[in-house]
């Protein structure tokens, strides 16, 4: 059996997920994925779970890419076939039923800033560099980048990032919305936590849904205005909603059961 790439650790009710190959700046191998797809197929929908962080090991990288030593074998088909493991790896996490936060600690380059784009908010330390340099490589990003770059930062920059690999730094990154924190390095991870205490508090079937309808606007095949009457129509039919009424009311904090 391969040794665990990713340190798992339970912290309350959330999770700290720790990509843990430092001498490969964390990147991303089939073992790495294998491991995220573990972990965010069984604990999918399972409300007590309120939110993961993810982060890198040590304080040089979050991930510094795709695992570039594991590309020298693949041809056309078995390329496309990784290309397309790895975003549908990618997308459970974008559409996890609780906020996954990616802590960026460092470089967070191609296939880890894909997975940094993945998460549904990014908290960056000062020390984060991110960027797409696949073309360096001769490729194309594979995991998304291409596509979840101009929905966070815009056509015009995304192509230039794409195209020259120049990275940004935490503060270009926060100035153009690639991250919504820059905090001291180092603390990027007790940052992503303050946020996901505070979501924890909230109607977790709620929270759910918000991230279905954000994920629902980039979707081809989804109305998302017609998806949000539904959703609000779930919402306010629920234990939850008639629980945040009567606290509302009785001027207590609300208990949710997600249900
Ligand atoms: N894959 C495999 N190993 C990697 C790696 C990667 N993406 N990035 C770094 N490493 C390894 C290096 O080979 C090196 O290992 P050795 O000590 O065994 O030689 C170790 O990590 C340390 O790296 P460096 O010595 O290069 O460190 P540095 O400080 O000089 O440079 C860096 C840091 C600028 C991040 C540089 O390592 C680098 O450019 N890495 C590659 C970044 C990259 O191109 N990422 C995109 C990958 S392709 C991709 O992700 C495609 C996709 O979308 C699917």
């Amino acid at each position: 059996m391969s040794e665990k790439v990713i340190n798992i650790e339970k912290k309350d009710s959330f999770f700290l997920l720790t990509i843990n190959r430092p001498h490969a700046l964390n990147a991303l191998n089939s073992d790495v994925f294998n491991e995220l797809e573990a972990f965010f197929s069984t604990f999918h929908g399972d409300y007590s779970v309120k939110g993961v962080v993810i982060t890198g090991q040590g304080q040089k990288a979050f991930i510094a890419g795709a695992d570039i030593k594991e590309f020298a074998s693949l041809d056309a088909v078995t390329g496309s076939a990784l290309s397309k493991r790895g975003q549908d790896v990618f997308f459970m996490i974008e559409r996890f039923h609780a906020p996954v936060i990616a802590a960026v600690n460092g470089f967070a380059l191609g296939g880890g800033c894909e997975l940094a784009m993945s998460c549904h908010i990014r908290v960056a330390g000062t020390n984060a560099r991110f960027g797409q340099p696949e073309v360096n490589l001769g490729l194309v990003p594979g995991y998304g980048g291409s596509q979840r770059l101009i929905q966070l930062i815009g056509k015009g920059k995304a192509i230039e990032m794409l195209l020259t690999t120049d990275m940004i730094d935490a503060n270009e990154s926060l100035r153009l919305g690639l991250v919504t924190h820059v905090v001291d390095s180092g603390q990027e991870v007790e940052k992503a936590f303050d946020i996901l205490n505070k979501i924890a508090a909230k109607g977790p079937l709620a929270v759910h849904q918000c991230i279905q309808l954000v994920n629902a606007y980039f979707d081809k095949e989804s109305n998302g205005f017609e998806k949000e009457y539904k959703n609000f129509g779930l919402t306010i039919g629920s234990e939850d909603a008639k629980e945040g009424a009567l606290a509302f009311v009785e001027k207590r904090k609300p208990v949710f059961k997600a249900k």
